[in-house]
């Protein structure tokens, strides 16, 4: 408890326009979801480049079925602990279930989370013309914005369940316009979840942000996985685009060190970790 601060900078600060170089470079992305002030200071001690505190709270962390009841409350407090637990990792929180319902709410919604909580970078999940209006807005109003497509979990009852996305080509050319409108205007980041390797491999190829997969294949410019899933510590069968990093390793350091090292080799995810 006593123990010198874990965060510390030991490194330097990854940053917005650090993700842009990194995808140049060819440098995998390494990003992690955290939700307390412990476990980011066990990314930021493991090098990892972002943490994500995701609405996946509302599940991993507050055992709902889905990341419908998350408020933004809840997130601005969590965000607010992780950002305890860093220094050089840059921290991204998620704009929760409504909360970009209108560029007004947006806007105050990504003002506490970067006031208040201390993210370096807000998520949205969808393209949708509103979508699009609040990511310009928050850009505009410099918050950099993190875009969310494929399977976005808000869009749960909609997909009616947590199917894997733009299997069938109609779907697959609706990601890729989506992909192009959401750099358009103006996201710096975007995550791509639950859609077959071939489509993250030509989204990746066609933006120029980088492109972050969960269950997107290896070709997307960074990978990230929810925390409790890489553990093996969610209750229930692990996710087929997740891996249990903390199998026979004897610490939480030690597994997400693994993680990392595997993202950044091109070792993870594996062909049984992706869809086709
Ligand atoms: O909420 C979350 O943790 C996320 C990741 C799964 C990308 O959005």
């Amino acid at each position: 408890m006593y123990a010198q601060k874990a965060n510390a900078p030991t490194r330097k600060a990854v940053t917005v326009p650090s993700l842009r170089a990194m995808k140049a470079d060819g440098r995998r992305i390494v990003m992690l979801t955290a939700y307390d002030a412990s476990f980011a200071a066990q990314l930021e001690l493991a090098g990892v480049d972002v943490a994500l505190v995701g609405d996946s709270l509302g599940m991993v962390i507050q055992g709902h079925a889905s990341t419908l009841p998350v408020t933004l409350d809840h997130m601005v407090y969590h965000t607010s602990l992780v950002a305890r637990g860093l220094s050089a990792t840059l921290l991204v929180a998620d704009l929760p279930f409504m909360a970009d319902r209108d560029v007004p709410h947006a806007l105050e919604a990504g003002a506490r989370l970067v006031g208040e909580g201390g993210a370096a970078m807000v998520k949205i999940e969808g393209a949708a013309p509103h979508v699009l209006e609040i990511i310009t807005a928050l850009v505009e109003r410099v918050i950099p914005v993190c875009a969310h497509l494929g399977l976005t979990p808000q869009s749960v009852h909609k997909f009616g369940g947590f199917r894997i996305q733009g299997r069938e080509q109609e779907a697959a050319e609706q990601l890729v316009a989506q992909a192009k409108a959401v750099e358009a205007a103006g996201a710096s980041l975007l995550v791509l979840e639950g859609i077959p390797t071939a489509l993250g491999e030509r989204i990746t190829r066609t933006v120029s942000i980088p492109t972050i997969g969960i269950g997107a294949g290896p070709h997307c410019d960074g990978q990230v996985l929810v925390i409790h899933d890489m553990l093996g510590i969610t209750p229930g069968k692990r996710p087929k685009f997740s891996k249990d990093f903390l199998a026979g390793r004897d610490s939480v350091a030690a597994a997400i060190a693994a993680y990392a090292e595997d993202v950044r080799k091109g070792i993870f995810p594996a062909p049984e970790h992706c869809f086709d």
